[in-house]
Formats: structure tokens, sequence, C-alpha cells
């Protein structure tokens, strides 16, 4: 199945409940390359703790969240060709099949070690509403027991959403929802991708 097939799928589920589950989004193999390259940066040491809030406001945190990260600046490193593809046609099918106006999109690779977490929240700031659509890629499995579980509150029902993290999995969701990640037991490789309203690189806050 093609990006654009998979989106079509998710378009439902997406107006329904604000979410949407889409595995197997990437081929195994481009997936273990990403997970190999996510590696290597960070025993490069290109990873820092994630900080929490915008520009002036940010702080680390480490009792909200306490994973590491690594902005992704270049999108022309091969390793990413295949990944910049898969949010290109996000990007299409926002416009297109959700009527949103996305003008960009920004990503960062994430790493919680055993023991990180990341409490309840929601990608779109109040004072930066720019975030309309927030996507998570998995480049690992972790079961029930193995915690980093993404817990969403969905749109228009009650109750709480458990979805595990398993490589080539992508999670699309409205930035405006909240959730969190459970504390995890073993490593937690993913890539979070945001799709913006904005001018890049130009934040103008809502006073
Ligand atoms: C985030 C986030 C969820 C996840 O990076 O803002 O909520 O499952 N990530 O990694
Ligand atoms: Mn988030």
């Amino acid at each position: 199945m093609n990006l654009a097939d998979h989106f079509a799928l998710a378009k439902e589920q997406l107006a329904e409940q604000g979410f949407a589950v889409v595995d197997n989004v990437l081929p195994n193999d481009l997936v273990v390359s990403l997970k190999q390259k996510a590696m290597a940066w960070y025993e490069q040491g290109l990873y820092r703790p994630a900080r929490i809030g915008k520009l002036d406001e940010q702080q680390k945190r480490t009792d909200i969240r306490s994973d590491e990260i690594c902005w992704i600046d270049d999108w022309r490193e091969p390793e990413l060709a295949a990944l910049k593809e898969l949010y290109d046609q996000l990007v299409i099918f926002a416009r297109r099949g959700l009527y949103l106006p996305i003008t960009h999109y920004e990503a960062h690779l994430a790493v919680y070690w055993p023991e990180n977490f990341y409490l309840w929240h929601r990608d779109r700031h109040k004072r930066y509403p720019s975030r309309l659509i927030s996507s998570v890629f998995y480049l690992n499995d972790l079961n029930s027991e193995d915690g980093g579980t993404l817990q969403i509150r969905p749109l228009g029902r009650k109750g709480i959403e458990n979805i595990q993290p398993k490589s080539g999995r992508l999670v699309v969701f409205l930035s405006q929802l909240r959730h969190q990640v459970l504390a995890t037991q073993k490593q937690r490789w993913s890539v979070t991708c945001w799709l913006r309203d904005d001018m890049p690189n130009s934040p103008i806050p809502i006073l």
C-alpha cells in the first residue's frame, strides 16, 4: 500500500476520534537503517535533554519529561530520505484530506531510556498555537509490560486510548489533544513530527 492509501484510511479515525494509528508505513529495512542512524547520532553526542515550553519560556523539567532529543535540521541525509517522503505525503494529506493550512513541518528524534517518561501535555501551545497535527513514528517495539505507552485522550468521547510503540508504526493526532508517555522499562526510539500553519522560523505569539 502506498502512503496516500495509508493516510486515506486514517482519515475517518482522525475525524471521529482525533487520532489514527497507521502500521507499516515504511518498509522494515528503512526503519532499521533509520534506527541505526538515530543510535549513531546519539553516540556522537547530538541529543540533548528535552525542554518544555516555547522560546523564552523554555525550561528543563525532568519531573515532567525526561527524554533526550535531536532536532532534524538537515533533511538531505540519505537515511532521512524515506522519512522526508513520509512527512511530505502527510502534509499533502493534511492539506487535501483534512483541509488544514499546513505551511511546513518540524521534527526531532527522541530516545527514552529506562524510567524516562513525558507527563500529560498538549503539543499545541496556548500562545503559539501553530502546531496543528502531531505524529510519532516508532523505531522499535515495546509491549505493554515494557511500558513506554502513548496515552491519548480521544476527541468526542471519554476515556484514554493506550498505544504501544511498534517499529514502523505512525500515530497521527490533533495537536490540541492531551497525551502522555508512560515510563518505559526498555529503550524507546522514535521520531516526532509536527505539521504547522505558521511561517518557518518566525513564530508569532498570540498575546
Ligand atoms: C512528544 C510526544 C509521544 C510519543 O514528543 O511531544 O508527546 O509517543 N511524544 O513519543
Ligand atoms: Mn507531545
